[in-house]
């Protein structure tokens, strides 16, 4: 019995050390943390279970029977964060440089079955050099496997990628899956083929970071939600981003007390929208003043700035807002927008989060570029996720809601449940002098005439009370009565209940 513990106690040991104290040194060297040191940092307190500690590879090719160890280049298990269970995987680049055998896939798919069984998140800790080269089919097999598992569970508990080295080939996909992807800068890498492959194909040279690194997926190509400094900052974040989140569809998102009173009045707003239409405001402004605690969590911030995603709070319980922010591109929609605003409304309606939307949209962006690259189809995505949403839909329109935009923008048609327009809106198929050059073109030589004309127009629809007349908006209500507005509102839908007719799925435009 002595024996069988020490055994134990040893193996222990060793699945602890993983790939010993030189390379757990490279790693520190590199500003990384370990796997384990990560999990610590991620979770509660004593609050991790370990699983699979004994998982050893089955590989006896390419000298592979002489290098085992323990655990097999990752750490699963399961955990709290803020008392809330989480499931956690967290790859260990010290081992065979993290990269993935059959059996360290076999044990992350464990831990995901067990999650959607029992209803809660699944966080990935990636940092990995990929498919486990000696093993070849059984580690593509194993990538399938996750990637079966990432789309079983798309929808039905939250899942989230933190990108904390690399993550390259194949292996891309599974983050790619779920539903938000955060990165580390300077130390993480995300890219389907790496530098030398593109350089042979197409002669471009580009670096590692350049390639796929945070900035990159953050800024260029949309992939990744947030970048953070380092290991300690990206993980202290994900525990306050947790919270937000309910730990599957069954549930409603988690309430958090608040202070904030739910009558609270924020006189700033009626004098936040200038009276020259053309001129810029903060969006963000207007969402921090609204929610609780001016607690945004942001999404995406330095991607398609012209729409605004994130998380707040309203009265304790998580809403999801989605904004357009006149301060870029005049707050136009666009392709990259359109998706990442669409893919957001999803998210939320799937988990049962709330949605709240600003609206302040001159139309879609026009060009060729625009055409050319679908935005036909890309800008039906968000038209087709407001629609089909049945979370409580609550919408502001602080401005200017015109043309196809204005439909799209979670409007009354699209199912919306309560629709303000603060009094400085402007709601019709186009701007006044759009609308003047087009129906008075015969007038144009005629300054002065078209100056009226534009003025009557102006007077006539760029207002609220054309929609409000037709009950399109429920309410125009004073800009600093929005807070107790929207609280009412979303308390009066607590309940709200919604079927959409059968189906096996719908076909969005992809
Ligand atoms: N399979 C098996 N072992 C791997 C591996 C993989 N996919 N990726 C890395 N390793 C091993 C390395 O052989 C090395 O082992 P050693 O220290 O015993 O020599 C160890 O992990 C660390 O890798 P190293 O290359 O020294 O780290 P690095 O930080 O300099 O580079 C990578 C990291 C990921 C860029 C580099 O390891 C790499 O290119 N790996 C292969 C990527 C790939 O093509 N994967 C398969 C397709 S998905």
């Amino acid at each position: 019995m002595h024996d069988i513990i020490r055994q134990l106690e040893e193996k222990r040991e060793r699945a602890r050390q993983g790939g010993g104290a030189q390379r757990v040194k490279a790693q520190h060297a590199k500003g990384k943390l370990s796997a384990r040191e990560r999990i610590e940092l991620l979770l509660d307190p004593e609050s991790f279970e370990e699983w699979d500690m004994f998982v050893e590879h089955r590989s006896t090719d390419f000298g592979m029977e002489g290098q085992t160890i323990p655990g097999d280049g990752v750490v699963t298990g399961y955990g709290a964060i803020n008392g809330r269970l989480v499931f956690v995987f967290s790859q260990d680049f010290t081992v065979l440089g993290g990269s993935l055998s059959e059996t360290h896939a076999l044990k992350i798919t464990k831990i995901m079955d067990q999650a959607l069984k029992v209803g809660a998140p699944v966080i990935g800790l990636n940092d990995s050099g990929g498919a486990r080269i000696q093993e070849g089919i059984g580690s593509l097999a194993g990538y399938a496997e996750v990637f079966q598992r990432n789309v079983m569970a798309s929808g039905v508990i939250p899942q989230i990628s933190v990108i904390m080295g690399p993550c390259a080939g194949g292996a891309v996909y599974s983050p790619a899956i779920t539903d938000f992807i955060f990165m580390v800068e300077d130390t993480s890498y995300m890219f389907v083929t790496g530098p030398d492959v593109v350089k042979t194909v197409t002669h471009e040279e580009v670096t590692h970071e350049e390639l796929g690194g945070a900035a990159t997926h953050t800024q260029k190509s949309g992939v990744a939600d947030r970048a953070f400094v380092n290991d300690v900052e990206a993980l202290l974040y994900l525990r306050r981003f947790i919270d937000f989140l309910p730990a599957s569809n069954r549930e409603k998102p988690p309430l958090r007390p608040t202070q904030d009173s739910d009558r609270r009045s924020e006189m700033s707003l009626d004098t936040l929208v200038p009276d020259n239409p053309n001129k810029p405001y903060d969006i963000k402004e207007v969402i921090e003043k609204i929610v609780d605690e001016e607690d945004f969590f942001e999404l995406q911030p330095n991607y398609a700035g012209n729409i605004v995603i994130g998380f707040a709070r309203m009265e304790g319980s998580t809403v999801g807002i989605v904004a357009n922010q006149p301060m870029v591109l005049a707050g136009c929609l666009d392709i990259n927008s359109s998706l990442k605003a669409a893919r957001f409304v999803r998210f939320c309606d799937a988990f049962n989060i709330p949605l709240v939307t600003f609206v302040d949209v001159p139309g879609f962006l026009p060009g060729t570029a625009q055409e050319y690259g679908g935005i036909i189809k890309h800008g039906a995505k968000l038209l087709y996720a407001f629609a089909e949403a049945t979370v409580p839909k609550v919408t502001v329109i602080t401005r200017k809601a015109y043309g196809g935009a204005y439909d799209v923008m979670s409007s009354k048609h699209l199912r919306g449940d309560v629709n303000f327009a603060w009094p400085s809106a402007e709601i019709a198929v186009m701007g006044p002098k759009g609308a003047v050059e087009i129906i008075f073109r015969k007038e144009m030589t005629d300054s002065a005439k078209i100056a009226r004309r534009e003025q009557e127009y102006r007077e006539k629809f760029a207002n609220p009370f054309i929609a409000g007349r037709r009950g399109f908006i429920d309410d125009v209500i004073m800009p600093h009565s929005t807070r107790p507005n929207i609280c009412r509102s979303l308390r009066m839908l607590k309940n709200k209940q919604l079927e959409t007719p059968w189906k096996k799925h719908g076909n969005i435009p992809l």
